[in-house]
């Protein structure tokens, strides 16, 4: 099959070009060679590839510059997705649209999980500029796959727990307060890539969660991290209050993969398991960027 993946160089988008690109026709875009949020630009990459699936990874997903980026973040989360869905539709294409947990509110308790069906209201700008993004999908592709995910991480890009590392092994005794009142899971890129794989042959439209799972607060999500690497750590938990940042984030983000679960496709396990398996792959990797 002929795929086209946006935003080839993040972290999502290198752990799909590389399990897809063994078995298919690959074309994985940075932001250079293909700026989704230029319509120009995305009609010449679709009239030269002619994609039959575009995946896109692309998004401004700076959470806090989003505040003061407005335009920017706009532009790529909501626009860029509706030129992608409008070219596919005219080719004939699918798409499968990457989203977020931040479309959300996060007031229902933690002990409960969001549903592909659960109303969306999101916080911040990246969380209302994805949830455009979203409706402009839907409204301009027939053919396409929201997928909704959540706190990602893996080896490419900088996440939250290579972040951690960072700031752990230049100094183990300084402490690092984490935020321990935010729900949420995290997924390993590498699994909502091989998530996407296993959705090749299915024909599902709509919206549908994909996250590990099982779910922590960051805090939780850190200590465990720093503890499978064997880095001593002081890390402190402390309340949203404590740390005060400029966009929102709600405080309950767990997704529940109703729709893959419900039609025997979800690839995911808890989020603890990936942890596992991501740092016995990559423990000296990570060691060596940090
Ligand atoms: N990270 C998370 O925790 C998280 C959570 C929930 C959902 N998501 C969603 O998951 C998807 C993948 O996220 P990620 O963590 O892999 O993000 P990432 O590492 O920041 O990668 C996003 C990529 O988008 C590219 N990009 C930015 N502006 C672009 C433009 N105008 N045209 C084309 N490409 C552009 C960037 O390329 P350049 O660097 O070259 O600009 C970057 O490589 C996104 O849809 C995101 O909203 C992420």
């Amino acid at each position: 099959m002929k795929i086209l993946i946006t935003g080839g160089q993040g972290q999502l988008g290198h752990d799909v070009s590389s399990l897809l690109g063994r078995n298919h026709h690959v074309m994985a875009c940075g932001s250079k060679e293909l700026d989704i949020s230029d319509r120009e630009q995305v009609k010449s990459v679709f009239f030269a590839f002619q994609p039959e699936l575009v995946v896109n990874c692309a998004a401004y997903t700076a959470v806090d510059n989003c505040e003061k980026e407005k335009s920017l973040a706009w532009a790529v989360n909501a626009l860029g997705p509706e030129h992608l869905a409008v070219q596919a539709e005219e080719l004939g294409a699918r798409i499968i649209h990457i989203s977020t947990d931040y479309v959300f509110n996060g007031n229902k308790p933690h002990t409960q999980s969001y549903t592909e069906n659960d109303f969306v209201a999101p916080l911040s700008e990246y969380g209302k500029s994805k949830l455009a993004g979203e409706d402009a999908v839907a409204a301009h592709c027939s053919n396409h796959l929201i997928l909704r995910t959540a706190w990602l991480y893996g080896l490419r890009g900088s996440n939250f727990l290579k972040t951690m590392l960072r700031l752990s092994l230049a100094d183990p005794q300084r402490q690092l307060k984490v935020v321990d009142d935010q729900y949420g899971s995290l997924t390993w890129t590498a699994t909502l890539a091989r998530q996407i794989e296993a959705l090749l042959p299915s024909e599902m439209v709509g919206i549908a969660h994909a996250t590990a799972t099982e779910s922590s607060t960051w805090y939780q999500g850190a200590c465990y991290f720093l503890d499978a690497m064997g880095v001593p750590a002081n890390l402190s938990p402390c309340s949203t209050e404590e740390y005060p940042t400029p966009a929102h984030r709600p405080a309950n983000s767990i997704l529940k993969n109703h729709r893959l679960e419900e039609a025997g496709l979800s690839v995911f396990t808890s989020w603890k398991d990936d942890i596992d398996r991501f740092v016995a792959l990559h423990r000296d990797d990570l060691l060596n960027q940090a």
